[in-house]
């Protein structure tokens, strides 16, 4: 049995006992769903960092750059539909008690495939917010307009500018949020998957796992600053990576493939 196998095993293993699973997202989740990653690829837009176009001084100095950022991913987004591996987790957090989704992606494809049970840590691209946070707005509103019939959009409650309701760099997590995600770290079972595991806070949230004695996961074809540190460590795209444990967890324990029993 090759390497890749074995480890496929191990976690496949680890999942038959039903444990408390827990999974962190990012980009690379939907990569196979046609959304682009931040930092693969030059992950350029336009000649810009994503860092240069996802902070409020970035919107302070030229709102209507950000918003045609934003404005082309949510048009993007429309042509994209869940993948294989959105849909695997999305029958493990109906099979195993207590599973969550910690995500990163603004994408909303975890709760398209049906996953019950997801934190979204840097906010929605459907939701906006006033900019200026005024009194009579909401904190957040959906909004589905695609393209924006006007860039930036208006905050429809104070006629100032609207805002995505998306954590830019330099911004605080929401509280409520992060109180959910540092409390899924408490689990048996600890995936990482499709992340760089660069953006802080949200990468810290696997060395809390491991801290605290979770079995942690990694799914990526690249090396991160995570890679080193956890249990597995498996370097294949999502989508094949849990379809194949997902294969291996439906097959009798005990069985492999290079077993020498004779068949009968
Ligand atoms: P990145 O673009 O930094 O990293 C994507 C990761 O996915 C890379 O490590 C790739 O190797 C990996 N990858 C690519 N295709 C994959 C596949 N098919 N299967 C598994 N892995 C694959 O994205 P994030 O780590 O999500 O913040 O970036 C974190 C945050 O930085 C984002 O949430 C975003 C960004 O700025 C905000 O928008 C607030």
């Amino acid at each position: 049995m090759d390497r890749v196998s074995k480890m496929v095993g191990q976690v496949a293993a680890r999942l038959r006992e039903n444990p408390r699973v827990t999974v962190f997202t990012g980009a690379g989740m939907s990569a196979a769903s046609g959304v682009p990653t931040f930092r693969g690829g030059g992950g350029l837009w336009e000649g810009y960092r994503i860092e240069d176009v996802a902070t409020p001084e970035a919107f302070e100095r030229d709102p209507e750059l950000v918003w045609r950022f934003y404005d082309e991913r949510r048009q993007n987004l429309l042509k994209c539909r869940p993948n294989e591996g959105h849909g695997v987790l999305a029958e493990w957090s109906r099979r195993y008690p207590g599973f969550s989704v910690l995500t990163q992606n603004v994408d909303g494809l975890h709760e398209a495939a049906g996953t019950v049970n997801v934190t979204r840590l840097h906010g929605c691209l459907w939701d906006f917010a006033c900019a200026a946070g005024c009194a009579r707005s909401p904190r957040r509103w959906r909004n589905t307009e695609v393209p924006l019939a006007k860039v930036p959009p208006p905050c429809p409650h104070c006629g100032g500018m609207a805002r995505p309701d998306i954590v830019w760099f330099g911004e605080a997590l929401d509280p409520e949020n992060w109180a959910v995600a540092t409390g899924a770290t408490r689990c048996d079972l600890f995936f990482a998957i499709g992340t760089s595991a660069v953006v802080q806070p949200a990468a810290s949230l696997i060395n809390m796992a491991l801290r605290q004695g979770a079995f942690a996961v990694e799914i990526n074809p690249d090396q991160t600053p995570a890679t080193a540190a956890v249990d597995v460590a498996l370097g294949l795209p999502v989508e094949e990576a849990l379809r194949r444990i997902e294969d291996e967890v439906g097959r009798a324990p005990g069985l492999s493939h290079d077993s020498s029993c004779p068949s009968f």
